[in-house]
């Protein structure tokens, strides 16, 4: 039992009750894209206690590795596993992809965050993009229990960089593929249809959310906007501790401070200040550079890392 979490005192925190970081032996493990991997691992308390839009937090070393969240994409009870999917951004995600099942993530914690509020709200249309698509397989299977019509809008480079098209298709009551190359559905952006969803007298969404990258989800609120229609976002701050404390997370919404890991990661896309919480993401990108390139030539894989330093560090110009 001990390698479960289990409610108690937080030693950090010492005036909180939450739930005590373990181990998670991985079960399963699938690459679904070059950079993207799917996780099922033994976590049987978190599985029982998620609720959509709920994520973990976990360390790939105990004693020095950073605190990274991940989103609970999925759940079994029977099992006793929770679903992560995630893309190798970094040195903590790349050192994740290479963990094999039946290996021990050292340190995960969780379910964190406030879950989604859901309710019958009528027409939902649900805008994901990348590896967005992962956290909001949930949302939808919860909005559809609770008798809502839902349109999920996917937006990707390509057909090959789509997550879980048949299981969102299987849930959708309409699904729109977008694809910047024209691969696959039509070419062009998620806020185009967004947009057109939104002038349809008969389509016209009650509830919109969006998860995916910051800018994805910023545009998604700035084209809702002048149509007055309520705009969910998940927002994807930096985190360290995860519970409050270090302001690692914080963020500006209606010109007030929040913090994401304990009052969202849902927040009003209309009230976010954007621009702020853009330059805070990108606060450490040469720390992570830096990271990324030790840990590559540590690891023998040098390459493939150069390859990925490069590009942060062209994206970060
Ligand atoms: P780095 O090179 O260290 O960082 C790359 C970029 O990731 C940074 O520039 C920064 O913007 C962001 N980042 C870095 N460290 C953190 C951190 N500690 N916390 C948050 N962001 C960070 N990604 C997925 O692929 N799948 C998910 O399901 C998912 N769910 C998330 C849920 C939440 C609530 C949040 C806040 C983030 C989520 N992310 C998810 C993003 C994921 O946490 C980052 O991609 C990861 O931390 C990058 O770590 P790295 O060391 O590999 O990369
Ligand atoms: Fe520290 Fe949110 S991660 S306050
Ligand atoms: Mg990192």
């Amino acid at each position: 039992m001990e390698r479960y979490l289990q409610k108690g005192p937080c030693h950090a925190a010492g005036l909180f009750s939450i739930f005590q970081p373990t181990m998670a032996k991985i079960l399963f493990k699938k690459q679904m894209s070059s950079a993207v991997y799917m996780f099922r691992v033994e976590a049987p308390l978190i599985a029982q206690e998620r609720k959509a839009g709920q994520f973990i937090i976990l360390q790939t070393n105990k004693d020095n590795g950073e605190r990274v969240p991940l989103t609970i994409a999925d759940a079994d009870t029977t099992e006793g596993s929770i679903t992560l999917i995630f893309q190798t951004v970094g040195k903590t995600t790349t050192e994740l992809s290479k963990f094999e099942v039946g290996d021990d993530i050292p340190v995960l914690v969780g379910p964190l965050g406030s879950p989604t509020h859901i309710e019958n709200f009528g027409h939902v249309v649900c805008v994901c993009g990348g590896v967005g698509i992962a956290p909001m397989h949930p949302i939808v299977q919860a909005l559809k229990a609770a008798g809502n019509k839902v349109t999920i809008i996917m937006g990707a480079r390509n057909e090959s960089l789509f997550l879980m098209k048949d299981e969102m298709t299987a849930l959708a009551d309409n699904i729109i593929f977008m694809t910047d190359d024209g691969s696959y559905g039509r070419k062009g952006l998620v806020t185009e249809p967004l947009k057109e969803l939104c002038e349809d007298t008969k389509g016209k969404p009650d509830m919109v959310i969006a998860i995916g990258p910051p800018i994805m989800m910023k545009f998604c609120a700035l084209t809702t906007k002048p149509y007055g229609v309520k705009t969910v976002v998940s927002l994807n701050s930096i985190m360290v501790d995860g519970t409050g404390m270090c302001g690692g997370c914080r963020v500006t919404i209606g010109g007030k401070t929040k913090f994401v890991c304990v009052d969202g990661p849902e927040f009003d896309g209309h009230e976010v200040d954007w621009n702020n919480m853009l330059q805070r993401m990108g606060a450490f990108k040469p720390q992570e550079q830096e990271s990324l390139h030790r840990f590559g030539a540590n690891d023998g894989h040098k390459c493939n890392i150069d390859k990925m330093a490069d590009a942060k560090a062209k994206e970060s110009k």
